[in-house]
């Protein structure tokens, strides 16, 4: 065993890992179109996606490479939507990671088409997982888990809930509907493409996508209520951005206490399932920190 680490200490370094593999990844070609795809990709941000499928993948006893062009991937995929979710059309936002959102530093024009490359850049990024591994059967598993998770019955289809139902008033079962989409699809893409990866059995995949999707819960409903409460120094993007899209959040529905209660459920019922992994004890502590962030 290593050293003992904190756990802040543990997640930077992962991090920064992720921060590694994704800046390899990235295209070299030079233009308005890739340096605004860099632009957005080089911001920064918590990088919690490929933490996340790489922690799953270790936790599985995978040790292989094929699991980086993925954890790029996935982080090309969520960039994109990042970039597409400040258009003037979708929150009309205009800081991310800390600086100018994409279309602000580079025009709407090409906000929408390094949204649009990234997207496809993802999948040519993870057409290279074929070369580093011996079971190309697991990395078509993985790209199909990607792909469903990513489109209409995933990420973007809670997207298009979410901007669809802006001025609507919404019951608590449509709120759990969007954020299962939107958010949680994401992360259970991410957890379950690193457990195929890992060869794992379907029970195991199936078991800890739905930890992710109780994770997502969590976490997009904590990013509600920091949208409420943080600072855009501390988040690197503007606060109050759901009370000027006129969105409906557990905070607007429920109020600050009942989301945090939630919170804490669906947090509780993520690090039931990962109980069962004997190697769990990273995951376990992200999922903790990811329900009481600040930022
Ligand atoms: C923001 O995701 C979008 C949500 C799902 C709430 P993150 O909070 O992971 O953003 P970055 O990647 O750290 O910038
Ligand atoms: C967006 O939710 C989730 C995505 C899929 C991009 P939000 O609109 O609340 O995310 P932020 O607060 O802008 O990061
Ligand atoms: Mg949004
Ligand atoms: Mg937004
Ligand atoms: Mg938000």
């Amino acid at each position: 065993m290593g050293p003992i680490m904190h756990f802040q200490d543990e997640l930077k370094q992962k991090a920064a890992e992720a921060e590694e593999i994704i800046l390899r990844y990235l295209p070299d070609k030079k233009g308005s179109l890739s340096d605004a795809m860099c632009y957005a990709m080089k911001a920064g941000g918590k990088r919690l996606r490929p933490v996340l499928m790489a922690g799953t993948y270790r936790m599985l006893g995978g040790s292989e490479k094929v699991v980086e062009p993925f954890m790029a991937g996935i982080e090309m995929i969520h960039t994109h939507s990042l970039i597409h979710d400040d258009l003037p059309a979708l929150d009309n936002d205009d800081f991310r990671r800390g600086r100018l959102s994409t279309h602000k530093a580079f025009g709407e024009a090409m906000g929408i088409l390094a949204g649009d490359a990234l997207l496809n850049y993802a999948y040519e990024t993870m057409l290279k997982a074929f070369d580093l591994t011996e079971y190309p059967e697991r990395v078509v598993r993985a790209m199909q888990i990607v792909s469903d998770k990513t489109g209409i019955h995933g990420m973007l289809f809670g997207q298009s809930e979410d901007v669809e139902n802006e001025d609507r008033p919404l019951k608590e079962e449509d709120l759990f509907r969007i954020y299962h989409h939107k958010t949680g699809a994401l992360l259970a893409a991410s957890m379950a493409a690193g457990a195929v990866l890992a060869g794992c059995p379907d029970e195991t995949e199936q078991a800890l996508t739905a930890a992710a999707y109780d994770l997502g819960i969590a976490f997009q409903i904590r990013d509600d209520i920091l949208d409420v409460t943080a600072t855009q120094e501390e988040l690197g993007k503007p606060v109050h951005s759901d009370e000027k899209n006129h969105k409906t959040t557990f905070v607007t529905l429920l109020g600050m206490e009942k989301a945090k209660d939630l919170t804490e459920e669906a947090e509780k019922r993520a690090s039931q399932v990962l109980s069962d992994y004997p190697e769990s004890r990273f995951l376990v502590e992200l999922f903790r920190y990811l329900t009481c962030r600040t930022a």
